[in-house]
């Protein structure tokens, strides 16, 4: 099955596609509830919300809906949690030409009062599924070695951490985590 345009439940925690209707709802939780760098790359000229970051977001989620297969070779999905968007979850190849099986990347991010409540683990387990029947035996993330959240979160998946040993780097050297998939 592709895991292009699929629907996956778990619990009360819902995988959909960023459709072109859900994606002004996703972007209105991320503008009224998340940082934007927990969000998008850091662009423009002015802090917070900025236009290029709003530009960005649409670009990049339009760019993901042809899926893993697709030239973005990545497929994101909206969160929901019963019944309301709160935030999303990404699957991608890495590199240029990676092997058929290989490892495949994620990252999330939730609206603040989202978070703390074990959504982003059961999002993290369904898309450790979709990874799976996508042939990859490896999911893979990056963090920072100052969140915490995500290390937490990635732990509790199962998933071993490597790096982020960079003293007086301010927590900002990176962390990579591998789940295991089989
Ligand atoms: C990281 C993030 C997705 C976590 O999602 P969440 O839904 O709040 O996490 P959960 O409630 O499912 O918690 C999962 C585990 O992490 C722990 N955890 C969650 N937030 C934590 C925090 N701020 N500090 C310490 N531990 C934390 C939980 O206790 C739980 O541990 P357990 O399974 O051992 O009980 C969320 O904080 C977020 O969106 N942050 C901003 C974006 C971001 O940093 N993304 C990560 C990119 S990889």
């Amino acid at each position: 099955m592709s895991p292009s345009d699929h629907t996956l439940l778990a619990g009360r925690v819902q995988l959909l596609d960023v459709t072109e209707g859900i994606l002004e709802e996703l972007l209105d939780v991320a503008l009224a509830d998340a940082a934007p760098d927990d969000v998008t790359p850091p662009l423009g000229e002015t802090d917070g919300w900025n236009p290029e970051r709003i530009g960005w977001f649409r670009d990049y989620h339009r760019a993901a809906a042809a899926g893993l297969d697709g030239p973005a070779a990545q497929k994101t999905w909206t969160i929901s949690c019963d019944g309301q968007v709160a935030g999303s979850i990404r699957l991608k190849r890495p590199g240029t030409a990676p092997p058929e099986g290989g490892p495949l990347e994620t990252g999330l991010w939730l609206g603040r009062s989202f978070r703390g409540r074990g959504i982003g683990r059961e999002a993290l387990t369904l898309v450790g599924e979709m990874a799976a029947r996508a042939g990859a035996s490896i999911l893979q993330a990056e963090t920072t070695a100052g969140n915490l959240a995500a290390q937490a979160l990635l732990r509790s998946a199962g998933a071993k951490l490597a790096g982020g040993g960079v003293a007086g780097d301010g927590g900002a050297s990176t962390v990579t985590a591998r789940i295991n998939l089989r």
